[in-house]
């Protein structure tokens, strides 16, 4: 058994599907970019994009464009399952995206509030193009129209965890993506 055991009801997405996606959204990514001239800007959104971003950019790599990585933190979650509506910059780019290429790295879009809020942000920051990939993306995000050009997986509209996503602060170290037992909640 592990740590988690007592906590995580089941596993929805193994490292190895993590790994094989990944690779494919990059090569996607490359190809659309061939010919971009000052490369890719990566935008990493802290915290639950942390290692979509690490595995991502080194896939990226492989094949180019050359890319910078830059991160920002916002939240919209705080300490609960559901978006409270308002989203806050916990820490903003420190370099200027005006004119660059940019690809907004996200673990999950799941009402989609985080996102156009970004978009809206970036577009004001007078990027040259701003498109987005993530790795996770509910049911609920296409009632939303903002555009998601790569999009790793569609999942069920269950709240879930590993692999960058908390519940909390936790869990975002697992390698998977899961979904927690019942009772971790009534614990909360
Ligand atoms: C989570 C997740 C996305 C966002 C998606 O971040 O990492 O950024 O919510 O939800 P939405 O589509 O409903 O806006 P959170 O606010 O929990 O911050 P974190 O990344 O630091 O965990
Ligand atoms: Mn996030
Ligand atoms: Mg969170």
């Amino acid at each position: 058994g592990s740590w988690y055991d007592a906590d995580i009801d089941r596993v929805i997405i193994t490292e190895a599907q993590i790994r094989e996606k990944i690779a494919e959204l990059a090569k996607q990514v490359s190809a659309d970019y061939t010919t971009v001239e000052d490369g890719l800007l990566l935008v990493c959104v802290l915290k639950g994009a942390v290692m979509f971003m690490a595995d991502f950019a080194r896939a990226l790599g492989r094949h180019g464009p050359a890319a910078d990585l830059e991160f920002m933190a916002v939240s919209s979650y705080g300490q609960g399952t559901t978006s409270s509506g308002t989203v806050r910059i916990l820490k903003d780019l420190d370099r200027d995206v005006a004119g660059r290429h940019v690809v907004v790295v996200e673990d999950i879009v799941d009402s989609g509030l985080t996102l156009s809020w970004l978009l809206r942000y970036l577009a004001s920051r007078k990027a040259a193009s701003v498109e987005v990939v993530t790795l996770l993306r509910k049911p609920e995000a296409v009632k939303v129209s903002i555009p998601v050009k790569y999009v790793g997986f569609d999942i069920p509209n269950e709240f879930v965890v590993g692999y960058g996503l908390d519940f909390a602060e936790r869990y975002r170290e697992l390698p998977f993506v899961g979904v927690l037992k019942p009772d971790v909640y009534a614990r909360a």
